[in-house]
């Protein structure tokens, strides 16, 4: 539940206070928030080139894209089109070729804690506890003991964990795991929420469905901004408003789709007929798309 006490530490600290009455009046301060539409993520001709044995395998060519402040973006795409990639020069882990990236209006050269990050592997540090896997940023940050504390609760409440704090990541199971690192990006308060390749790829199909529910709670609660990598179509259109369609050797962007079917439909009130004919038309083009791949593999030979 969010903190409905005006001077509770965790609402001070966070981007926008949160209480009942916020939350009768949410959707039209969402809205407004929306409609001002200040750019989080911006990428403008973005290329990537790496040097193999003296071959230059170009991965990403001229992509422009952006997210907008509180926006949930997908970016969905064959295998090797550059997803990763894209993602790892958001997060700051890997240097840009030409073209600039650009996070709330400062140019990105490094990790920041302005990004969170959620990876498909589990990450969590296995000689902690969930509670202190949580804490671990807030700690660098120097906050109190009891900042720290109010903090964890918050957000082991929100991912449902509140009997597991003293646990260890060897007691726990994928998704809850996965839980734990959504909780720990999120404690760090960033202002994107940069969730990797595919970070439920690797659970069961009823998992994967809760933690999507989970994910959108998130997003409609926090108004986060999420960039969200997959290879899943049909998991695209259920969680963003918007999709980037990539294309591979080299990987640019082929569409730009709307899926924006109302923020507070999302996970909700999805018409079978938008969704399937969104389905349909994108399935076919990632078809196709793996299937050039197949064949520039099999001429290669
Ligand atoms: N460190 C690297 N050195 C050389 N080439 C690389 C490196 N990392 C990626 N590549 C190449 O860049 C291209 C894009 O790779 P990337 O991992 O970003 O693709 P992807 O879309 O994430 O694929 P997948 O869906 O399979 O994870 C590929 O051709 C890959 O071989
Ligand atoms: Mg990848």
């Amino acid at each position: 539940m969010l903190c409905a006490n005006e001077s509770c530490i965790i609402s001070l600290d966070r981007r926008w206070t949160v209480n009942d009455e916020d939350k009768a009046e949410g959707n039209q301060q969402i809205v407004e928030n929306l409609d001002n539409k200040e750019i989080a993520i911006d990428i403008r001709h973005l290329t990537k080139t790496y040097k193999v044995k003296k071959k230059v395998v170009k991965a990403i060519d001229d992509i422009s894209l952006h997210a907008n402040a509180h926006e949930f973006v997908s970016i969905v795409g064959p295998s090797g089109c550059g997803k990763s990639t894209l993602l790892k020069i958001l997060a700051g882990l890997e240097s840009l070729t030409t073209g600039e990236a650009w996070v709330f209006n400062k140019k990105i050269d490094g990790p920041g804690a302005d990004r969170g990050m959620v990876f498909q592997t589990y990450t969590l540090f296995p000689w902690l506890t969930v509670r202190k896997n949580i804490e671990f940023g807030l700690r660098l940050k120097k906050y109190s003991k009891k900042k720290c504390k109010e903090i964890v609760d918050y957000f082991l409440e929100m991912v449902s964990l509140e009997k597991f704090a003293n646990a260890y990541p060897k007691e726990l199971s994928g998704g809850m795991k996965q839980r734990v690192a959504i909780a720990r990006a999120l404690a760090n308060n960033p202002k994107v929420f940069l969730l990797m390749d595919e970070p439920f790829g690797a659970l069961d199909a009823q998992t994967r469905s809760d933690m999507q529910q989970l994910l959108l709670e998130i997003w409609k609660k926090e108004k986060t901004t999420i960039v969200f990598i997959t290879h899943d179509i049909e998991e695209a259109i259920f969680l963003s408003q918007r999709v980037y369609v990539m294309k591979a050797h080299p990987g640019k962007i082929a569409e730009e789709l709307n899926t924006d079917l109302g923020m507070f439909e999302k996970g909700e009130l999805v018409k079978p007929t938008d969704f399937f004919q969104m389905k349909k038309k994108n399935t076919s083009f990632l078809c196709s798309e793996n299937n050039k791949i197949l064949l520039l593999k099999t001429n290669d030979h």
